[in-house]
């Protein structure tokens, strides 16, 4: 056995790297333990959804006489709840709420940070047993600590991102989160019920071989997107392809595998919905951060989705999000 192997824990790894930066206040750190312990909780009730029948559908009262709520209500909740009661975030905007959520006690109104979360995305693949996740995003508030934080901390642009990370919930269940200073990914090992480092620094390969895009809504895309994509399925041996058509379904899942593999994920307008399904502050702006400090590029065909100044907190946007120079060869095409 080597004894100097370290195995590093999500916890030992952010205070590594507190110590690597000693003006750090350790807020941050807090917050993804935080976010960590609602992931194991939601981890658990994924893994038991296909017993859902036996134990209790949602709607329906468990046998300690609980309502038993739908997963993506539960997620909302415990994150929520975590949140609520941790020392480091000051509110919670999240897609399963109307309106953001501020947490006005005195602890609360003294932290610097917001969070805008997706619980649980991909939430339709739940009942077949296909990989769902998390999506989070941490903005430094605008508002003076203090006082209540209010909307204008949230509808912030996605470059103002301090942190912004996803939980896959999948064959194994894991963490990946950023910071400017890089991409690391945590597995969760389930004998001792933490998330430990797996995947250290991880870059987005340059190019790669898979495009991931709803090919049911081809006829409704765009001219330049459809011509795109076709440049996908006829590039020929010399041009490096065709590329490998990839589509879960599950952003989280397929942006994941991209993140690994290389590759270029698209939700594109489409003529019934212009801004597609996807939602800038949920789910687009932290994938995008991810993405650009692994070295990656996301915009929404005409912007950078970093630079999108929000209007509103469910607003959707078009999404493109992958590769480099996939991304580059593709602005080609929709410029
Ligand atoms: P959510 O479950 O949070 O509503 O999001 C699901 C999203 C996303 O994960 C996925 O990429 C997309 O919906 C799939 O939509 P289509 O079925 O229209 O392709
Ligand atoms: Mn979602
Ligand atoms: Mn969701």
């Amino acid at each position: 056995m080597d004894f100097n192997r370290k195995i590093l824990t999500l916890d030992e790894f952010t205070i590594q790297q507190l110590r690597d930066f000693p003006k750090a206040t350790g807020e941050l750190s807090r917050l993804l333990r935080d976010i960590g312990l609602a992931a194991k909780r939601v981890n658990v009730e994924v893994n038991k959804a296909g017993l859902v029948d036996i134990l209790g559908d949602a709607g329906t009262i468990n046998v300690q006489g609980e309502d038993v709520k739908k997963l993506d209500v539960y997620a909302n909740n415990q994150f929520l709840g975590v949140l609520r009661h941790g020392i480091s975030c000051a509110g919670l905007g999240s897609e399963e709420l109307d309106d953001i959520v501020v947490f006005d006690d005195e602890i609360s109104n003294n932290s610097k940070y917001v969070i805008m979360i997706d619980p649980l995305d991909g939430s339709s693949n739940i009942d077949v047993n296909v990989s769902i996740g998390t999506i989070f995003g941490v903005y430094r508030r605008v508002t003076t600590p203090g006082k209540p934080c209010d909307r204008s901390d949230f509808l912030q642009r996605g470059r103002n991102q301090v942190a912004a990370g996803y939980i896959v919930y999948g064959s194994s269940t894991m963490l990946v989160y950023a910071t400017r200073r890089g991409v690391n990914g945590f597995t969760l090992d389930p004998s001792i019920g933490e998330f430990t480092l797996s995947h250290p620094n991880i870059k987005c390969p340059e190019k790669g071989k898979i495009y991931s895009v709803n090919h049911g809504n081809f006829y409704q895309y765009d001219e330049k997107v459809k011509k795109y994509i076709t440049a996908c399925q006829t590039k020929t041996k010399e041009t490096g392809g065709p590329y490998t058509q990839r589509y879960i379904g599950s952003m989280v899942s397929d942006v994941h595998r991209n993140l690994i593999k290389g590759g270029i994920f698209m939700y594109p307008g489409t003529t019934g919905k212009p801004n597609g399904k996807l939602r800038l502050l949920y789910e687009c702006n932290p994938f995008a951060f991810i993405m650009e400090v692994a070295g990656g590029k996301a915009t929404n065909g005409k912007e950078r989705i970093l630079d999108i100044q929000p209007t509103e907190l469910h607003q959707r946007t078009p999404f493109f999000i992958g590769s480099k120079l996939m991304m580059e060869e593709l602005e080609t095409y929709i410029a």
